[in-house]
């Protein structure tokens, strides 16, 4: 369906626990979070309802996010569910690729269409700062395993962080000349833990564009501005959410993990959807795709959610 500004939403982010394994340093507090009550949280079957419904109102693809969606118990059941409500609904996770390495095919063989996984450095001293303690390794045996599994056109997604995993840009870029794998730089956005860092850990896709000379700009998809480089298997997507609004062509609504629909990332509006069934739940998330706002307002009063990223799935 249509929000009130003519833009057609047909993509649902669904959280499906605010959990994780890691603990990145732009994401969560060093602590790591409360874990939530059972009662509190989305069931399975309360996260089949919510997909049904905003099925019939159009949605056709549906990414589950986190935390880290693979450490939620059901999440193979959930994609079976998803899966048969249509077969044809674009189903994605976004994982940190931890447990890709046992769980890839499993996933695989429960109808997920595509993966993209999180990895901001493949040093491992710089990883484990990034993410308090991980291991590279195991993400890189997650992508060969999800390889190996038949998932292709894997996106790797990368957060810029200035000072921290700057150095590595070109190996990052250079993953892509062997790989059929497409790398995305993500600008960091000042949200969660990150809104209250100064600027100085803060960079812009400029920093990639000089070793994009010579690439072709395939397209412009979705979130992503996205370039071939000459002989290269794989692409490079540069994501700019702080130098490049993509608001105008936004399709998309969220779900988080405790049952609240939020029109817009960077919003605080949120719609309870806990409890509800039937005609009433699709009538709710209509009414709140229509209450999508225009655009978001980073820099103009500073205002955006007050979540933590890891509540909101990104
Ligand atoms: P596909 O296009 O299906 O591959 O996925 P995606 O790019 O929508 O999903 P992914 O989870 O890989 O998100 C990549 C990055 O884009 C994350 O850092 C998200 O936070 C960011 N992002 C996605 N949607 C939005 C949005 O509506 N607004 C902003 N500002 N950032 C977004
Ligand atoms: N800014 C940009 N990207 C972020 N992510 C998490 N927090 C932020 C932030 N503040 C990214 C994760 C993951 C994706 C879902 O969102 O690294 O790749
Ligand atoms: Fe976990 Fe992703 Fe947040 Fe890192 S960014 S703590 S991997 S949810």
């Amino acid at each position: 369906m249509q929000d009130s500004f003519g833009r057609t939403i047909q993509y649902l982010r669904l959280s499906v626990t605010d959990l994780c394994n890691y603990r990145c340093i732009y994401c969560m507090p060093e602590e790591g979070v409360c874990k939530k009550s059972h009662a509190d949280m989305l069931s399975i079957e309360e996260m089949t309802e919510i997909v049904r419904a905003a099925h019939q109102l159009g949605i056709s693809k549906v990414r589950l996010t986190g935390g880290e969606p693979l450490v939620r118990k059901g999440i193979i059941s959930l994609c079976r569910n998803i899966k048969a409500i249509d077969s044809g609904i674009e189903l994605g996770i976004t994982t940190n690729g931890s447990f890709l390495s046992t769980m890839a095919s499993e996933l695989k063989d429960a109808g997920v269409d595509r993966l993209n996984i999180s990895l901001d450095s493949m040093h491992p001293e710089t990883f484990s700062r990034i993410t308090r303690g991980g291991d590279p390794k195991d993400v890189l045996c997650g992508i060969k395993a999800a390889q190996n599994a038949g998932f292709d056109n894997i996106k790797i997604n990368t957060v810029l962080l200035k000072g921290i995993n700057d150095k590595e840009l070109y190996d990052f870029i250079n993953l892509t000349k062997d790989h059929a794998i497409h790398v995305r730089f993500i600008e960091l956005m000042p949200l969660g833990v990150a809104k209250s860092w100064d600027s100085s850990r803060f960079m812009t896709t400029a920093a990639i564009e000089g070793y994009l000379h010579n690439a072709e700009l395939l397209r412009i998809n979705g979130v992503a501005r996205v370039y071939h480089l000459p002989d290269h298997k794989g692409t490079i997507g540069l994501i700019c959410p702080m130098s490049n609004s993509f608001c105008p062509s936004c399709n998309k609504i969220r779900v988080t993990a405790d049952g609240r629909l939020k029109p817009c990332l960077h919003s605080d509006q949120e719609i309870d959807l806990r409890g509800l069934q039937g005609e009433a739940l699709t009538e709710t998330i209509k009414n709140g795709i229509l209450q999508k706002p225009e655009n978001h307002r980073f820099g103009l009063t500073g205002a955006s959610t007050a979540r933590y990223m890891n509540e909101i799935g990104g």
